[in-house]
């Protein structure tokens, strides 16, 4: 058995790329971590594959840098959407921005409009690759390398980066050249949708702009769950 938490990141991936060839796949919101897996992964296998949870409310930066990534790399994003019926049921019985309204809510819609795309996608898989870090929540401190994803019929759950520090993430997209969503710049340290990320103050955790009005316990929107 492999010592994963000895290995790098790029030898994480090519151990994955290698195992599960077009059975794994990055799953990508095009935040900093993400974009710096999307360099390492093409540079080993151009037809690596990646997809994205377009939820419908994302910021026009996301859609900016998603479109820059794809010129750059010259490479197919597999974008999923929500089911519209569900997304249409959902906004008429609670309105637009019901997420506002209580934590029920805000799972609902993160539910609808996020964890339905992720298991239809994950459905065809066997392997997801993810840009989790342990530093960046109190719920992440104890994500491995690579895991038993239990919550998604056991199949694997690749973090290549999961030792890493902003700073190493920051290094390497500078180093590279990588193209980043340019909300890192006006203070987003994480980025989700529009409506529920906001900048951070300097000295404040780096999600703490993510769904604000939450305590950081019941932060997570259903991606990362164990069962
Ligand atoms: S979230 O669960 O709170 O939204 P976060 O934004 O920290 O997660 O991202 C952690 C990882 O989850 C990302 O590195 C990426 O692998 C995955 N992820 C998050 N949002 C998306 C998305 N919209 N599409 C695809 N993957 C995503
Ligand atoms: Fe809905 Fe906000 Fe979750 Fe996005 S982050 S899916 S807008 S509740």
């Amino acid at each position: 058995m492999e010592d994963f938490e000895k290995m790098s990141a790029q030898e994480v991936i090519g151990w994955a790329l290698k195992k599960f060839g077009s059975k794994v796949a990055l799953a990508s919101s095009f935040g900093a971590e993400d974009v710096v897996l999307i360099d390492m992964m093409v540079k080993i296998d151009p037809k690596a594959r990646i997809f994205s949870l377009d939820t419908g409310r994302l910021n026009p930066e996301t859609y900016d840098v998603m479109d820059k990534i794809r010129d750059k790399y010259k490479i197919t994003i597999e974008v999923m959407f929500p089911q519209s019926e569900s997304v249409e049921k959902m906004v008429r019985a609670k309105g637009m921005n019901l997420f506002y309204d209580s934590i029920e809510n805000r799972k609902e819609c993160c539910s609808v409009r996020k964890v339905e795309p992720l298991n239809r996608a994950l459905s065809k898989l066997e392997a997801w690759i993810t840009g989790l870090r342990r530093q960046q929540a109190v719920t992440r401190t104890t994500v491995p390398k690579v895991e038993v994803d239990s919550a998604h019929n056991n199949m694997a759950k690749i973090n290549p980066i999961a030792d890493w520090t902003s700073e190493q993430v920051w290094a390497y997209i500078k180093k590279n050249g990588v193209p980043y969503n340019i909300l890192h710049d006006k203070g987003y340290p994480s980025i989700g949708c529009a409506p529920c990320t906001r900048p951070v103050k300097p000295g404040e955790d780096e999600r703490a702009g993510r769904w604000w009005w939450e305590n950081p316990e019941t932060k997570e929107c259903g991606l990362h769950v164990k069962k």
